[in-house]
């Protein structure tokens, strides 16, 4: 089977991501998840549509990614992010379809030393609700299936849809140029951009639906999808003001000096070493990702800020 061929379910449309995947798998049958209202925490309902809608693939990025409030609201981010993978991957374990599932940085304790790197075979450890939430989604998909199913853990995840850390520091300080705005230095991860994701995800379709691929070497199991090179968030943040050439008032700071709700991984940089096994790993470095970002978005996001 082509990936033109493939009857695609996309979940979590709405999204960061699920909107930038919309724009970028045209060569395949998409259904989006809207069209059915689907509600992945509402098991019964979701079975239902899924036997309607009978995908070949379905591509899972729908989460609860309030990271913070997660910490509250942990019936919640369960339901969508550990429960909803599990319906979804009990569907497809019993109809033959695949599962493609987006994880996160966040299933990692991020306590290795600086600056090493975190690759698929490292030891996980949680360190926040959604962190817990999200690897308990992955571990339910891996019981249900043994095949057909990809889990990309990416980080720091930007794209023109939705929201986003380098949205809200525009905002920010767009709103109050006279401001300082303190921002973390001391942790470390790759900034990921929707397209940069979506592009890996269509070459892993391509590859594994490539005419005279013997199905056991197809791509499969959790795979680290992120842009290549690291940062902190205030280089990160930096670097946007730069290319975006808007001065900013940002200044560094700790962890300690900036609590939030939900602990974070200090060292969260992931190696893609299975992708690059497989010679697929599409990924850029992250300046040149958040470059080409800028030059297709910035205009837009500079009126949406104003
Ligand atoms: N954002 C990051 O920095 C980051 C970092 C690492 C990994 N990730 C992972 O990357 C993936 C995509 O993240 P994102 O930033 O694109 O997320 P997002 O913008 O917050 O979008 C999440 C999507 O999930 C949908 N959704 C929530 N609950 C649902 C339910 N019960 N049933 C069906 N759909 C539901 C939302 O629909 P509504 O809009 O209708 O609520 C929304 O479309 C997630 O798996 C996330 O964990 C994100």
């Amino acid at each position: 089977m082509s990936i033109s061929q493939l009857k695609i379910l996309l979940v979590g449309v709405s999204g960061q991501l699920g909107s930038e995947l919309l724009a970028t798998l045209t060569a395949c049958e998409l259904i989006k998840s809207s069209q059915y209202s689907l509600d992945i925490t509402d098991h019964n309902q979701c079975l239902t549509q899924l036997d309607k809608i009978a995908p070949n693939i379905i591509i899972n990025a729908a989460a609860y990614t309030a990271v913070d409030k997660a910490e509250q609201q942990r019936e919640q981010a369960f339901l969508v992010n550990a429960r909803g993978p599990n319906t979804l991957a009990t569907w497809c374990a019993n109809n033959h379809a695949g599962l493609l599932h987006i994880s996160t940085d966040y299933v990692f304790a991020g306590d290795k030393p600086l600056f090493q790197t975190y690759n698929e075979l490292d030891p996980v450890g949680p360190v926040s609700v959604y962190g817990e939430s999200k690897l308990l989604g992955e571990t339910h998909v891996q019981a249900a299936m043994n095949k057909d199913l990809a889990i990309f853990r990416t980080a720091w995840l930007y794209g023109s849809a939705g929201n986003n850390f380098i949205k809200t520091m525009l905002k920010l300080t767009l709103g109050q140029p006279n401001r300082q705005f303190k921002v973390v230095s001391d942790q470390y991860g790759s900034p990921t951009s929707t397209l940069a994701l979506s592009q890996q995800i269509k070459t892993v379709l391509e590859y594994n639906t490539a005419s005279g691929l013997d199905a056991s070497k197809q791509a499969f199991g959790v795979f680290h999808a992120t842009s290549s090179d690291y940062c902190s968030w205030y280089e990160f943040a930096c670097e946007f003001f730069e290319l975006i050439n808007i001065k900013h008032n940002l200044v560094p700071c700790t962890t300690a000096e900036y609590p939030t709700d939900a602990k974070r991984p200090g060292n969260s940089i992931l190696h893609n070493q299975r992708l690059s096994a497989l010679g697929i790993d599409s990924f850029i470095g992250w300046k040149q990702d958040l470059q080409r970002f800028v030059s297709r978005h910035g205009d837009d996001l500079l009126k949406a800020s104003h």
